[in-house]
């Protein structure tokens, strides 16, 4: 490639770990999501470099050694291996912050693209490798790929393992919406990280595995029900939900609603809830804001349906 190419990209919004699967397992949204333009010029004589250019209404760090976008495209170019000038445009950013892996969007949204300007050097696993580059920069070096994995590939992404990297694409039964709420609280990914603890007891492992078999198993089967008492993380939630105002009444309302089940989106502040059908999925969107409207607090809602697709192109 000489000549200037370009493409523009859509990437979907996630709710990372599910509940139960901390770091492992993450879903993808329909409809919300990030739009890039990518554009590149690769070959002899092409000087080394990355540019981004915010055309989003998002605020994002002037500094682009601090956007995400830029470590996971040069961990790209570096395997590439041919000398490369890549300039990417953010037209439009899901809200950063929100819990709906706004970040990882973004690292999705730029390998993706500059793979397919490329005419597909990389695999699906390879791509998942590169933006978790990004995810390495907010989270204050342990890299995860639970929101990059579902904004890439779509449906649900189980991380089977990081060492080596073995990723699992699983099926998401038609009829699952999602309530996803962004309240107006700031709780970086950093901090939500720093207050896990380092061991857990072994009652709290198997009541996690247990789970997250379910949940897998859930899925596979359609089975909704299980799907929904599966979603409990023993592991995170109790030391995140404290920066959730009224976090377990909130849950209960969300049930009592017709939820299957709520949890922490994330790293939070945000919180989802699962229902299996957008009416429910809505009324629950409705629950959670005057939840936080009461305890002062303002709040974004997002209802989605679950969705098996995964970055794509953008036809004009
Ligand atoms: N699995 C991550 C966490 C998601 O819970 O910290 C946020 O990036």
């Amino acid at each position: 490639m000489n000549a200037m190419k370009e493409i523009r990209v859509f990437a979907p919004a996630s709710v990372a770990n599910m509940g139960c699967g901390f770091d492992i397992m993450g879903m993808t949204l329909d409809a919300v999501g990030d739009v890039l333009k990518v554009e590149a010029v690769a070959g002899d004589g092409v000087e080394d470099g990355i540019r981004i250019e915010n055309r989003s209404a998002a605020d994002l760090p002037e500094d682009p050694e601090r956007n995400v976008i830029t470590p996971a495209l040069r961990a790209f170019m570096a395997l590439y291996g041919v000398p490369m000038s890549v300039k990417v445009t953010v037209e439009h950013k899901i809200t950063p912050g929100s819990g709906i892996g706004s970040s990882a969007a973004s690292s999705a949204a730029a390998v993706y693209g500059l793979n397919e300007l490329l005419g597909r050097p990389f695999s699906d696993e390879q791509l998942v490798k590169f933006a978790m580059e990004g995810e390495k920069l907010i989270s204050g070096g342990t890299p995860h790929a639970d929101n990059v994995g579902p904004s890439l590939l779509g449906g649900v992404v189980l991380l089977r393992g990081y060492e080596p990297l073995d990723v699992v694409r699983l099926p998401v039964p038609e009829r699952f919406c999602c309530t996803v709420a962004h309240p107006g609280i700031v709780v970086s990914t950093r901090e939500a990280r720093a207050v896990l603890p380092h061991e857990i007891p072994l009652r709290s492992a198997v009541s996690q595995w247990g789970n997250v078999g379910g949940l897998v198993a859930g899925l596979m089967s359609g089975d909704v029900e299980l799907v929904g008492r599966s979603m409990r993380d023993v592991v995170a939630e109790p030391h995140r939900k404290r920066f959730i105002p009224g976090f377990d009444e909130l849950r209960d309302a969300v049930i009592a609603a017709g939820a299957l089940a709520m949890n922490i989106s994330g790293a939070g502040p945000s919180v989802f809830a699962l229902s299996s059908d957008m009416e429910t999925a809505a009324r629950v969107g409705e629950v959670m804001k005057s939840h936080f409207a009461g305890r002062g607090i303002s709040s974004d809602i997002y209802v989605s349906k679950v969705s098996n697709r995964g970055a794509r192109v953008l036809n004009d």
